[in-house]
């Protein structure tokens, strides 16, 4: 593990390092770093892959203070400054993609393309909102595996939980050790987010849509509305995944990525 200081924390972040064009991935909600590993292990042969863990989830650290989407963006620019990157393709996968959203708004000349999985471009609804506040309140109250909990049975299929019994356990636990703090700071941030489809029509960069077909978070039909909105953006479906569509079907998903890579290069 590596970690900086930016903006009053220690980001924690992987880094394969070399000179080969970077790849950010920015992780979802209630997760950290260690989502990305097969990624980081198996695309450092076509990027540089670089994955930190958002402030106060994983092993970053938590300023005080309310957590802006525009936050998280901010620190992953002062990554990208602190390592010397000018430009990277910014990946995200669900709060990921929000916050990708969010960087690509700031910083679209840092974005040399993106690649949007398992996300979607709209705000919270009304009741989405409430549902951020429940939450917190349970976070609050019961602890971070009282919100894990609920959450988990989305996350993956059921066949890759019955069996890959060391995946869905190591899923699990990473869920759960997140602090409270950061949970409670990562919800309010998500229910505070701008609605990001008005920036659709604007990104001009290559874009990589991939959602798992059983994704009951953020569903093929989301990720349909971004590809129909977003100019020459390819959309990739992966049967056989959920939520966590890098986990279910982690070859299939780094090949998708592999090949836009290489169309991006
Ligand atoms: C995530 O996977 O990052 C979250 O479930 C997204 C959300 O709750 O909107």
């Amino acid at each position: 593990m590596t970690a900086i200081k930016v903006h009053g924390f220690s980001m924690a972040y992987d880094d394969t390092g070399g000179a080969l064009p970077p790849l950010v991935l920015l992780h979802g909600f209630p997760l950290d770093r260690t989502l990305w590993a097969v990624q980081v292990r198996d695309l450092a042969e076509v990027a540089r892959v670089i994955a930190p863990d958002l402030r106060g989830l994983g092993e970053s650290g938590l300023p005080g203070g309310a957590v802006t989407l525009d936050d998280y963006a901010d620190d992953a620019r002062a990554l990208l400054d602190a390592l010397g990157i000018k430009t990277a393709v910014i990946a995200g996968l669900s709060m990921g993609g929000y916050i990708a959203f969010a960087f690509y708004r700031k910083y679209a000349h840092r974005v040399r393309a993106l690649i949007l999985a398992d996300t979607r471009a709209g705000e919270d609804s009304a009741e989405g909102k409430r549902g951020r506040d429940a939450n917190i309140a349970l976070a609050q109250t019961q602890g971070v595996s009282a919100v894990a909990e609920n959450m988990f049975p989305k996350m993956l299929t059921p066949q890759t939980v019955s069996q890959n019994v060391t995946l869905a356990s190591a899923t699990r636990g990473m869920m759960n050790r997140q602090s409270v703090a950061g949970v409670v700071a990562a919800l309010a941030a998500m229910r505070d987010r701008l609605d990001a489809t008005p920036l659709l029509a604007e990104i001009t960069v290559p874009t990589l849509i991939l959602v798992g077909a059983e994704d009951a978070v953020t569903p093929p039909s989301q990720a349909e509305l971004m590809r129909d909105a977003i100019r020459g953006s390819r959309l990739v479906t992966l049967a056989g995944a959920a939520h966590l569509s890098n986990l279910d079907q982690p070859a299939e998903f780094n090949q998708a990525v592999r090949e836009f890579l290489r169309t991006v290069a």
